[in-house]
């Protein structure tokens, strides 16, 4: 029996549904937001995390200050959604979709419209189109990535980019659900992903609950699995990728992509458009830095002493000669990156 697909996030009539990934794998609860303010506390305490899912969020965040505005005129109404987008633009500051979701609403309300009426209209109907789009762009990106892989093959993958972390259906476990449902035979590696374990809780919480042989590993495994001859590609989402292709995610990407570069394992990406970023340069990405208590407790129990130092980046900065390629709903990306992800945009 094929099971309900996992949706993370919902609109119902003026409510944003969030599934809180915080209490994942334990319990399955909604939270039930009907203000930005809300939505941005969700993403800043990671009960909805993920580069696509944190841009739908936002859109639908800005899509509840229209819905709930008790403005009785369009510059009354613009200013509440000025607020909004301010608030939703300040909770995480390195995945790409986050500032594209929201520009791409500011976009829209920024217009001219008749009435209050059709301007809420207007602002509502671009986030459910983007809740929406994200799902389609993650199946083109499943179909267009599952020609690189063959049955048969064991596929490492880092924290979650599954449907978990989208809107639907996942980036890079998109892929591997794509070439599930073309009746190729899959496994997967799935790491832990500390500090705060979106690998064990959520990847391993989607691939069990699908009936995709998974198997989980701590990060520090890694090289070994690899160096054994247990792994035969590597597919792992993106927060940001710049122009010339370098790619920002999950911290400990980059130590599997050097592991994997020596070991000569395709390493993969998969992305929407949405988290490029033609503009920043390298060494302007904002890398997040959380609470130390992410490193020192793991999932609320101590396990270092009190007052040792701690370094606690979100992510980090894989360069493009150790990315194979780069799935995306428009088609696999190959070096050179510069030139090939220009035409992407083109
Ligand atoms: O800190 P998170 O959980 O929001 O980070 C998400 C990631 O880094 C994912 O692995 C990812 O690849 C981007 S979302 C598809």
């Amino acid at each position: 029996v094929k099971k309900a697909e996992l949706s993370p996030i919902a609109w119902k009539e003026g409510v944003v549904l969030i599934l809180n990934q915080t209490l994942l794998p334990d319990r399955l609860e909604y939270i039930e937001a009907t203000s930005p303010e809300r939505v941005a506390e969700a993403i800043k305490k990671m009960e909805i995390r993920g580069a696509p899912a944190i841009g739908v969020a936002a859109a639908l965040g800005i899509a509840l200050a229209a819905y709930h505005s008790k403005a009785s005129s369009i510059n009354e109404l613009r200013k509440d959604l000025l607020k909004a987008s301010d608030i939703l633009w300040k909770t995480r500051p390195t995945a790409r979709n986050l500032f594209w979701a929201i520009e791409r609403m500011k976009s829209i309300f920024l217009r001219d419209f008749p009435d209050v009426d059709s301007l809420k209209t207007a602002v509502i109907n671009e986030a459910l189109k983007i809740l929406e789009e994200d799902i389609e762009i993650n199946k083109r990106i499943g179909r267009n990535g599952a020609q690189l892989i063959e049955d048969g093959d064991t596929i490492l993958t880092h924290c979650n980019a599954g449907a978990l972390a989208t809107a639907g259906y996942g980036t890079a476990l998109g892929v591997i659900r794509a070439a599930v449902e073309e009746g190729k035979k899959i496994k997967v590696i799935a790491t832990e992903t500390r500090p705060l374990l979106q690998g064990a809780r959520l990847t391993c919480f989607e691939l069990v609950y699908e009936g995709i042989d998974v198997t989980l590993i701590t990060d520090n495994m890694v090289g070994y699995v690899i160096s054994k001859g247990l792994v035969d590609k590597i597919i792992v989402g993106a927060d940001r990728i710049l122009r010339d292709g370098h790619v920002i995610n999950k911290i400990g990407t980059y130590t599997i992509a050097c592991v994997a570069s020596i070991h000569k394992i395709p390493f993969y990406v998969a992305a929407p458009l949405s988290t490029f970023d033609l503009k920043t340069s390298v060494e302007n990405v904002v890398i997040e830095n959380r609470d130390p208590s992410e490193v020192t407790t793991i999932r609320g129990v101590r396990i270092a002493p009190e007052g040792v130092k701690v370094l606690n980046p979100a992510f980090d900065i894989t360069p493009p000669d150790k990315v194979s390629a780069i799935i995306t709903e428009k088609g696999i990306v190959y070096p050179p990156y510069e030139e090939n992800i220009k035409k992407l945009f083109e």
